[in-house]
């Protein structure tokens, strides 16, 4: 990417007559970049971008989207046969190192991940400092950001080793963080990580079993866990991510930075949508009603947007949500309940926006959270939950993608700039002649 003799170049013109020429870059796929760094310095012109639709943030190797066709690459791979093959640590390793591990490897990396499931005793004290009818995305916040107080020997982002630390920490503390919520809410005592178990399985025992019963992890369960994870763990620059980037760009501490990104996920235009969607169909409450919530979705004096439908990026079926809604007929099945009368009403309602006018004209399209909400449901996670299960996921690509930045000699503090609309210089007046 960098830029020799065949190097193009854009050419802007600007009002006074000069012409400035702007390098175009290529990556190894996608569409090609204009190199704006020096355009400040070189014009004392910034551009202006809300929402940055048009501004690449970063140099990444980690994932590609091609959003016209529905792709989605990690380190080269599809996204559908990473999650139909591998199990979640192994796309983890992917992410992380950027080649899938070979058996060797993954057992490696598995146990690597393993000797930091469990948390200093001392933090299980702080959920008692929750009200217990917190929303689990709040209390993840809090505990999540507080790490950095109890692994000082992780928080050196200058030590390779440190780092490496402080992102296994992460990865393997999140399942059993998320647990802990959710057993605190329901008043049930903590269960604590069992190392004999894969990831997956680790988490749902985590989350449902308790210590007067045995409890036996449906292995199909299991796999559904793994795949919803995998579709998950991430997304190239998104909100959280780039949030991630953005906190750690300052120096700032792997555990505080991961705190921003679980803060950024938690809105519903991002992974609060899950959540969302399982809340609007339990308002749409039956077939009859579809109609009207689709008027209502494309009133332009409604605040109503179908959740769970369109994305930034994807202008076709976002690939995830394929296999979403595959898996969502397994399960379903597996436990069932596949007349579940709210995975009918999520069907139908699919079907009557893919054939509006609206949604085909602004290219809407299912996203990954569309179908992802009805198979936690159904597998007995309540949905204050659903987003959290986002952020245990997404903290591999977040992780993946700070140590990307860290590592990047372009790096620098992410610092935008603004069209500033605001008054201009004025008179300052004393309180008493206002
Ligand atoms: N329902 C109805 N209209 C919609 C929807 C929707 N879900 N999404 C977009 N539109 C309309 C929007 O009103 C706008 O119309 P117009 O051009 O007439 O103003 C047009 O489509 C473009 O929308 P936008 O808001 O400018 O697009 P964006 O790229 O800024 O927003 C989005 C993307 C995901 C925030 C948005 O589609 C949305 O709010 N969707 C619902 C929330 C959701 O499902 N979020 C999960 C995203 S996927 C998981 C993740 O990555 O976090």
């Amino acid at each position: 990417m960098s830029k020799n003799k065949k190097t193009k170049y854009a050419t802007l013109s600007l009002p006074d007559g000069k012409n400035y020429k702007l390098p175009i870059l290529s990556g190894t796929i996608g569409p090609d970049v204009i190199e704006i760094k020096n355009l400040y310095n070189d014009t004392d012109k910034f551009t202006y971008d809300p929402g940055y639709t048009s501004t690449g943030s970063c140099k990444s190797k980690i994932t590609y989207i091609d959003g016209e066709k529905g792709i989605l690459l990690h380190r080269g791979y599809k996204i559908d046969e990473l999650a139909e093959n591998c199990d979640f640590l192994e796309v983890a390793y992917l992410l992380l190192n950027g080649e899938l591990p070979n058996k060797k490897e993954k057992s490696q990396f598995d146990k690597k991940i393993t000797t930091h499931t469990m948390v200093n005793e001392q933090l299980s004290l702080f959920f008692r400092g929750f009200r217990r009818d917190a929303h689990a995305m709040a209390v993840m916040c809090g505990v999540v950001g507080a790490l950095s107080a109890f692994y000082h020997d992780s928080t050196d982002i200058t030590d390779n080793k440190q780092r490496l630390i402080a992102s296994r920490r992460l990865i393997a503390k999140m399942p059993t963080i998320a647990a802990m919520a959710y057993k605190f809410s329901i008043g049930q005592p903590f269960i604590y990580p069992k190392n004999k178990f894969s990831y997956s399985e680790n988490f749902l025992n985590m989350m449902f079993s308790v210590p007067a019963e045995d409890y036996d992890v449906d292995p199909v369960l299991t796999k559904a866990m793994d795949k919803i994870l995998i579709l998950h763990a991430d997304h190239e620059q998104n909100a959280s991510t780039s949030t991630v980037r953005l906190a750690g760009s300052s120096g700032a501490n792997p555990f505080a930075c991961i705190a921003a990104g679980i803060a950024s996920l938690w809105g519903p235009a991002h992974g609060g949508a899950n959540e969302a969607v399982i809340h609007m169909l339990s308002d749409i409450k039956n077939i009859n009603n579809v109609r009207k919530y689709i008027i209502k979705a494309k009133d332009t004096n409604d605040p109503f947007r179908l959740m769970g439908f369109g994305h930034r990026v994807y202008k076709n079926y976002d690939p995830r949500a394929k296999v979403m809604k595959k898996t969502a007929d397994e399960v379903l099945r597996t436990l069932g309940k596949e007349n579940e009368p709210m995975f009918k009403l999520a069907r139908e309602l699919e079907k009557i926006a893919l054939e509006d006018d609206y949604f085909v004209e602004k290219k809407l399209y299912p996203n990954v959270d569309f179908y992802s909400g009805i198979i936690l449901q159904a597998m007995g996670f309540p949905p204050n939950l659903f987003t959290v299960l986002f952020a245990v996921a997404r903290t591999v690509g977040w992780v993946a993608q700070w140590n990307e930045m860290i590592e990047d000699p372009e790096q620098k503090i992410g610092r935008p700039r603004q069209l500033y609309d605001g008054a201009k210089e004025r008179k300052f007046l004393p309180i008493d002649k206002r």
